[in-house]
């Protein structure tokens, strides 16, 4: 290990803490297994950048929820940049508790297809919680569109945030980070993103609450940059790595003898591709060097 500090995981609080006042977003990566989560962290800590690793609740449960945070643990222990584990758009709320008994330092509540007063009664429940294990909470107002995982919205039902819900729903629940709705989608896009950029600036306006962009797969460079600069503090990207890590295996199978049977021949490349793909997101997001 040499001369490097080992740090545990940071919450989520911790993380987010200076984006707003020095400008920058903190990325948020999905992973489903070793090797796109190992490239995740090896990409952010080449560019000694804080990052945060996403698992959803179908990743935790096929990796396994313990071995998911021993992964991370471990990853963390070996670079000296701040790790956040986050639980990504988890609705079922005796599994977001074995989350935070299990370790992880960040949950998202999402309990953006309830009405309002369940939404606030809902995220509250789990900030309490949470509170007792030093660890950060995200929740959803509005709903964002397309697909993650079990949860599809379709156009019809998505809805943007608006900007008189929020006060209240902050302040009582007392969470550490909004997820917004202003026009991104989930999954691949089927046409160019048009964000609502100044519901978006109305919105970091009256709230010092560290704001969310979810569905960062296909949204332009340009728009990120403004995103940040609106006040986006924490930016989600999950599908570009689901489709990296796909098309990884998937061009170095194709290309291998054979009578190469040995996995890290074509594993192994993931991680750099993966690491490749965060090292550019982290250029634009602003969050080089912000370790
Ligand atoms: O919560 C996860 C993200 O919002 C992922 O969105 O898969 O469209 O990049 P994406
Ligand atoms: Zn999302």
């Amino acid at each position: 290990m040499g001369d490097v500090k080992m740090r545990g995981l940071v919450t989520l609080k911790e993380i987010l803490e200076n984006t707003r006042k020095e400008g920058y977003a903190v990325g948020s990566f999905n992973f489903n297994g070793y090797e796109d989560a190992q490239g995740i962290i090896n990409g952010a800590a080449e560019k000694n950048s804080p990052v945060i690793l996403m698992a959803s609740m179908g990743a935790c449960k096929y990796i396994g929820l313990h071995q998911t945070v021993g992964m991370v643990k471990g990853m963390a222990a070996s670079v000296d940049i701040p790790v956040c584990l986050h639980l990504d758009h988890a609705t079922d709320m005796d599994y977001i508790k074995d989350a935070i008994k299990a370790g992880f330092s960040s949950v998202m509540i999402d309990a953006s297809a309830e009405d309002y007063e369940t939404n606030i009664r809902k995220t509250k429940e789990i900030v309490a919680f949470a509170k007792e294990y030093n660890c950060s909470v995200e929740a959803e107002l509005g709903k964002v569109g397309g697909k993650e995982e079990n949860i599809v919205v379709s156009d019809e039902k998505a809805t943007f945030t608006q900007p008189s819900d929020v006060p209240r729903f902050v302040e009582e629940t007392g969470i550490d980070a909004l997820a917004i709705a202003f026009g991104s989608v989930h999954g691949f896009y089927k046409s160019e993103p048009k964000l609502d950029f100044e519901r978006l600036s109305e919105i970091a306006k009256i709230t010092d609450c560290p704001l969310v962009l979810h569905g960062g797969t296909g949204i332009p460079v340009e728009d990120f940059k403004k995103c940040v600069v609106s006040g986006i503090s924490k930016i989600n990207v999950g599908t570009e790595f689901k489709k990296t890590f796909t098309d990884t295996i998937r061009k170095m199978c194709n290309d291998l003898p054979e009578k190469e049977v040995d996995p890290r021949k074509y594993m192994g490349p993931v991680k750099d591709a993966c690491a490749e793909v965060v090292k550019g997101k982290i250029d634009v997001f602003g969050s080089a060097n912000k370790a």
